[in-house]
């Protein structure tokens, strides 16, 4: 799936602080990320694309209930398809990938 790059977060507000800078790669191309957050918060912090899947009929998912309910984020993460971005932490070096279908026939073209 094709995705803009956004390139700008939101500033933390203050007396918070982000944790260590990691890089994760989403769907082949690396996205800067911090300890702490999840690959939801990931990915939709470095593009204008809120898109994490989409269906088996192309219908663009994403992020609805943010916590772990509704399986509407399901993206392939090392290669295991079917895994929820809102409650997967990012990990240095991870690998990302948008899916089609919620059985996950892997990253979307
Ligand atoms: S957004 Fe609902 S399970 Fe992830």
């Amino acid at each position: 799936m094709r995705r803009a790059r956004k390139g700008a977060r939101i500033a933390p507000p203050p007396g918070v602080e982000r944790g260590p800078a990691v890089s994760i790669t989403v769907d082949g191309r690396p996205v800067p990320s911090y300890l702490g957050e999840s690959v939801a918060a990931a990915m939709i912090a470095d593009t204008d694309d809120l898109t994490l899947r989409t269906t088996d009929a192309g219908d663009p998912r994403g992020l609805f209930c943010g916590m772990g309910v509704c399986f509407e984020c399901l993206v392939v993460v090392d290669g295991v398809p079917g895994t929820r971005a809102c409650m997967t932490w990012v990990r240095e070096g991870i690998t990302v990938a948008t899916q089609v279908g919620a059985a996950g026939r892997g990253p979307a073209a």
